[in-house]
């Protein structure tokens, strides 16, 4: 118990409830120091949730966090308390409080996206640096790459089961999350998130594809296949009729390059309400991860009985080899939510040293600017656009007005030209 890792968390809404404090409770590795949010007494809450978790988990951090875990009045009292930073404000503190973090030399674990847009990152660059030469660490939070089998699919294709890969696709949906997106107003206004489903529930679909990827490709371009309101009206956090000014449904193709420089294609789609393919096929399940390589093609997740063991009902990774043979890969139904407590027992490892962070800040900017060319395609009627000509096309923008926030916001308006 001595050498648990010390965790402050900023912002006690949806995400922290949901997946941080009860990922936290049940590691041994980690304790929340305290909670810092601007309403008080939401922090009250997440205490009570994380100490009665402790205490129901048997967990023995409790003894800690009952003579540690506190609400703090004001950053700088957590910033001596702490390890590591635990961001889970809106996206548009993100930068900010990463700012705090690092100039007091802390680690950082950042809910996604890590900003509203690429352009919010100028004016940051020298906080980036300095996490970079300080040698900080810093984890963006994209639970799906902690979820155990989507590791094991990775490790499978890592092993040459499907030789080099050609293609890979990959949905995340969360449909009309009764208790969080359709209630969550500021979700769909653009210049609060920077855009729409692509922006909130793609930075999942784009981490699984980099860390499927093996985490060493290159994004080059993307193309906009569909980026819109598909559901135009709706009634959002309880106000019907209200009419949806962004993207509830984004299909995008991505372009990335291996260290061998081969080209991979790769198909995500990010959703707030369907979850079809670009075929226009039902995917069937909230989540789909498929890879297709020389030798064969690998998906994820299949439900189905298993007479071997594990016996029942089974989840399983589905193999394909080029001449149709097919082998299942089988797993006992996981436990729900397990990727948060592999996340928080790796954000110990890698503050320890032990390994090294799954998506860096390297890989958090690199999102920013695929979804930037991704909403720049849309703009340009599908067109492929480099990243490059994403980031000349933001900066042109950006030079028409004089203040950063004005920047961000003229970005933001111009690519949602016309939604
Ligand atoms: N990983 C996931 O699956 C997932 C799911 C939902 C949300 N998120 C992400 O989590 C983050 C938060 O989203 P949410 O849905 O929890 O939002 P939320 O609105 O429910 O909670 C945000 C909290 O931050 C507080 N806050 C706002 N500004 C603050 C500031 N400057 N300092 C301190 N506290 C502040 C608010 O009072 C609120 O309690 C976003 O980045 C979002 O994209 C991730």
């Amino acid at each position: 118990m001595e050498n648990v890792c010390k965790i402050g968390v900023i912002g006690t809404g949806f995400v922290t409830k949901m997946m941080h404090i009860p990922g936290i409770a049940k590691t041994k590795k980690c304790v929340i120091q305290g909670f810092y949010d601007i309403k008080k007494d939401l922090a009250e809450e997440a205490k009570s949730l994380y100490l009665s978790l402790l205490e129901k988990n048997k967990n023995p951090v409790l003894d800690i966090a009952l003579k540690t875990t506190k609400i703090y009045g004001t950053l700088e009292e957590m910033m001596a308390d702490v390890d590591v930073v635990d961001i889970c404000t809106p996206p548009k503190y993100h930068m900010d409080n990463i700012k705090f973090a690092v100039e007091h030399g802390k680690h950082v674990i950042c809910e996604k996206p890590l900003a509203i847009n690429w352009w919010t990152l100028k004016a940051y660059q020298d906080v980036l640096k300095k996490m970079k030469d300080q040698k900080l660490k810093f984890m963006l939070h994209t639970q799906g790459i902690w979820h155990p089998l989507i590791k094991e699919g990775r490790d499978l294709i890592a092993s040459g089961t499907i030789g080099d890969i050609i293609k890979i696709r990959i949905l995340h949906q969360g449909a009309d999350i009764k208790k969080h997106t359709v209630n969550l107003a500021p979700l769909w206004d653009k210049f609060h998130g920077g855009g729409g489903a692509l922006v909130d529930i793609g930075p999942h679909a784009f981490a699984g594809m980099w860390y499927w990827l093996g985490g060493n490709c290159e994004t080059e371009a993307v193309e906009a296949k569909l980026l819109k309101a598909v559901v135009p009206v709706r009634t959002i956090a309880g106000v019907p009729n209200t009419k949806v000014m962004v993207d509830d449904d984004a299909h995008v193709t991505i372009t990335w390059k291996d260290p061998a420089g081969r080209i991979i294609t790769g198909d995500m789609e990010a959703s707030w309400n369907k979850k079809d393919w670009f075929e226009g096929k039902p995917a069937g399940t909230d989540i789909f991860y498929e890879a297709r390589g020389t030798k064969g093609t690998i998906s994820f997740p299949h439900i189905v009985f298993s007479m071997a063991k594990p016996f029942g009902i089974a989840v399983a990774i589905k193999i394909v080899d080029n001449e149709g043979k097919v082998k299942l890969v089988k797993f006992p139904i996981p436990k729900k939510r397990i990727e948060d407590v592999v996340f928080f027992d790796e954000v110990a490892d890698v503050v320890a040293g032990k390994v090294e962070s799954r998506n860096d800040a390297r890989f958090a900017e690199d999102m920013l600017q695929v979804f930037g060319a991704a909403y720049l395609s849309r703009k340009k009627g599908g067109k492929v656009t480099t990243l490059r000509e994403f980031k000349d096309y933001a900066t042109g923008i950006a030079n028409k007005f004089p203040t950063a926030g004005e920047q961000i916001k003229g970005i933001i308006a111009d690519l949602f030209d016309g939604f």
